[in-house]
């Protein structure tokens, strides 16, 4: 299904949905009418031979109507919205988890709550990018923030927009009452990559989460390995995540091929195989002078010949 606000999947979407559909039905009379009797008044009382055009004035029930009826709707409308607002804005009530968002140049990370079954075997909480996984039926509350400039989070089928502004935390909730794959992206112009900033929500039917949990975890925990470590912590500190993609990281960016796998590939960067250590270390070292012409800078200089070594080492149990 493609994101659009206008065919909603939990109750923050349909809240606003009604809404605007409330407006849309109102608001379609009034242009009728308005425009029916501009055009009709415009023909039959025009000016043409066998007929003066004259001035009307002091109508006095029409007057009324057309200042009682539309009095009526405006005021009508703000209840409805301060109303559907309130259930909107409600962030905090019948909340079922509460995830950490933030937003960077160019990609989303996803903390799960501090709770057993996000818990990785180094005692740190699950982290992911791009994807949110979450289970149907439940009050998810987002606490927003961003890392760098503002950023603006929407799943259109599920909630409401918020913007994730650099040392603020603004919040939201979102609820799939069906399981399945709902798309967003980044809402607020943030650089080059701001078309890239993708969101993947994934609901999963509540008695299938603990078994997603637990996958996500041995996930993690590989990616997590002590001896790989370092190489981890410096891919994920550097520049590297603006444009990779590691699945189970948060690691999320769209610039550059996604690495999940980069250990079973034939080559990198379709140009220089077999994938190990040696021309890992080269690639990351100098990628402009292996593939003239790549995006990819030069990280020899940028980080030391140590970390370019933990890095590729860790890219090696990506299998
Ligand atoms: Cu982040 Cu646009």
């Amino acid at each position: 299904m493609g994101p659009w606000p206008l065919d909603p999947r939990g109750p923050q979407a349909e809240a606003s949905s009604f809404v605007y559909w409330i407006l849309f039905a109102c608001a379609i009379p009034v242009l009728a009418i308005v425009c029916g009797s501009l055009i009709y008044s415009g023909i039959k009382f025009r000016e043409r031979p066998g007929h003066e055009a004259k001035q009307f004035h002091g109508h006095n029930l029409l007057e009324l109507i057309w200042t009682i009826v539309p009095t009526v709707m405006v005021i009508s409308f703000t209840g409805l919205s301060w109303n559907k607002l309130n259930e909107i804005n409600n962030v905090d009530a019948g909340t079922a988890m509460t995830v950490k968002v933030e937003g960077r140049q160019w990609a989303w990370a996803f903390t799960y709550p501090d709770q057993q079954m996000f818990k990785l075997q180094d005692g740190s909480t699950l982290i992911t990018g791009e994807q949110l996984d979450i289970p149907v039926g439940a009050k998810v509350k987002i606490e927003l923030t961003s890392k760098d400039v503002i950023h603006s989070f929407w799943v259109p089928n599920l909630g409401g927009k918020k913007d994730a502004v650099p040392g603020h935390t603004t919040s939201l909730w979102l609820q799939a009452d069906q399981a399945g794959t709902y798309r967003g992206q980044c809402f607020e112009f943030c650089g080059e990559g701001h078309a890239d900033m993708l969101i993947t929500i994934v609901a999963h039917p509540q008695n299938e989460y603990a078994t997603w949990a637990s996958t996500a975890i041995a996930d993690a925990n590989r990616l997590n390995d002590p001896r790989t470590k370092a190489g981890r912590d410096t891919f994920l500190a550097s520049a590297c995540v603006g444009c990779h993609t590691v699945k189970g990281t948060p690691a999320a960016g769209k610039v550059g091929p996604e690495l999940t796998h980069i250990a079973s590939k034939p080559n990198i960067g379709g140009v220089l195989s077999p994938v190990n250590q040696e021309n890992l270390v080269k690639w990351i070292s100098d990628a402009p002078s292996i593939k003239p012409g790549i995006v990819m800078p030069r990280f020899k200089g940028v980080l030391t010949d140590q970390q370019i070594n933990d890095i590729a080492q860790w890219l090696l149990t990506l299998k």
